[in-house]
């Protein structure tokens, strides 16, 4: 191993074997990976004992904060109780008491829990669950699925296929199913100039058009609930699931919810279609789940669902589906601390204290950039909001709304200011969001605002 002073090098050495995700390497040489030693709350060390404001929530997982001691304890006494077992025809106490406490949290009529262990993997459930159920139930034609434009489910080929984020699988398409795409909700750049407060989601029109030409033969229809994250966090009014439950019911098409990101209260409730007062037919979770600690996913669905599988075996409709760490006893040892501090209410407090605070701030703070020169239109376009996550979206002009050429790589640019100054932001694109795990305090909301701020104004100014 290299070693620098006797010390090992370990961004080179990092660098010799590993490719990172989502990330072109190249990227690397001027910005080498940042080695993590240990973290607390939301709080990030190097190896060097720098400290870095993780306001992503490491890829929006860590819900409770970094060695949450409640979690570790868990998951330690689990570890020297049980690490694994083979999950058909064997279980485990610790995912049976994980069941019976997450069903009490559950939209109505969500019963029965198939595990996975990434969130990608439960899309990819959900959506053979639903395509089965029709065949099992007389309705071999409905082999189709619909997904919204901008969505994002995942990274494997079926989540990909329902995913429309250009970015990730524009290359793949050759190899990608052929999904109905429904034209999802643009608040910011409404076509009906309407406002997301107080419209009637006159955009669900496309819906309607998509659903009388192909409802019949849809099977499901996949969404981010209330928030497209990957696209932008862009964010819709609960109006818009209302009525799409009310338009799947009439052509018995199932909503599988993509609750990976917005589940457990990270849009102010347990999970994000809690605010529109339905239910969908499957849900997916992931991420929050085991607080961020280990990877785990479960698809959430309905006896209706459950009893078109169950038969004798030679009828063969069993769900044939199985992954390797379904059940995985120390995800669900973690579950099971996420839901002990959910329960005790204090994080639920915590948010009716901060929660507008931070929304407040992050006005303040951006709504009244400006800028000279050739940039005299540009700043941000939108502040929006759910729960904890704020985004701010930087436009080249406001009056326009028209975006900042992609080759100018503006977030790129704010996100390696923002990590000399110690804040893990990432942003989308252009728009700058904050995602914080939910324990996040006043003064460090204060200190990340003004540091995406001040890196904000930097990488603009170095445009004019
Ligand atoms: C909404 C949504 N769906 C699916 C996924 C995929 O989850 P995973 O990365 O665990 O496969 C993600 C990950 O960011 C997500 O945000």
């Amino acid at each position: 191993m290299e070693k620098i002073n006797n010390e090992i090098d370990w961004q080179k050495e990092d660098l010799k074997y590993i490719w990172h995700p989502c990330s072109q390497m190249k990227d690397y040489e001027s910005l080498p990976p940042i080695v993590i030693e240990r973290a607390k709350g939301i709080n990030l060390y190097d190896t060097d004992g720098k400290c870095y404001k993780d306001v992503v929530s490491s890829w929006w997982c860590n819900l409770l904060g970094h060695c949450n001691e409640k979690i570790s304890a868990r998951l330690k006494e689990q570890a020297d109780k049980l690490e694994h077992v083979i999950f058909a025809n064997f279980s485990h106490k610790t995912i049976i008491e994980l069941c019976i406490r997450l069903s009490k949290l559950m939209p109505k009529g969500l019963v029965k829990f198939n595990f996975a262990d990434n969130g990608s993997s439960s899309i990819e459930m959900a959506m053979k669950m639903s395509f089965q159920y029709f065949q099992q139930v007389g309705k071999p034609n409905k082999t189709r699925f619909m997904a919204l434009t901008d969505a994002y489910h995942g990274e494997t080929i079926g989540a990909l296929s329902v995913g429309a984020c250009d970015l990730y699988s524009k290359i793949y398409k050759p190899i990608l199913m052929d999904v109905i795409r429904i034209q999802a909700p643009d608040c910011y750049r409404c076509p009906f100039n309407k406002n997301r407060d107080n419209c009637d989601c006159e955009c669900f029109i496309d819906a309607q058009k998509q659903f009388e030409k192909y409802g019949n033969q849809t099977a499901a229809i996949l969404v981010e609930p209330l928030l497209q994250g990957s696209a932008g966090m862009k964010i819709y009014p609960a109006l818009y699931l209302k009525k799409l439950r009310k338009l799947c019911d009439e052509y018995n098409v199932h909503i599988i919810a993509d609750e990976i990101a917005t589940g457990y209260y990270r849009t102010g409730e347990m999970f994000a279609f809690n605010h529109a007062g339905v239910s969908p037919d499957l849900m997916c979770l992931s991420k929050g789940l085991t607080g961020g600690y280990m990877p785990m996913s479960v698809v959430v669905t309905t006896d209706e669902i459950y009893n078109a599988f169950y038969d004798d075996y030679l009828k063969y409709k069993a769900f044939m589906h199985s992954h390797t760490y379904a059940g995985n006893p120390l995800g669900a040892s973690c579950a099971l601390g996420v839901l002990d501090i959910l329960e005790e209410g204090s994080i639920q407090k915590h948010l009716k204290e901060v929660t507008l605070y931070f929304n407040n701030l992050i006005k303040e703070n951006f709504l009244n950039l400006s800028f000279d020169g050739k940039l005299s239109a540009a700043g941000a376009g939108e502040v929006r909001s759910i729960g904890l996550i704020n985004a701010i979206e930087l436009v080249y002009n406001k009056n326009t709304k028209q975006s900042f050429d992609y080759k100018t790589r503006l977030g790129y640019q704010i996100y390696k200011k923002a990590l000399k100054k110690g804040v893990l932001l990432r942003p989308l694109g252009d728009v700058i969001y904050f995602n914080p795990p939910l324990i996040i305090e006043k003064q460090d909301m204060d200190f990340v605002v003004k540091v995406a701020r001040d890196c904000t104004i930097e990488a603009m100014k170095e445009l004019n």
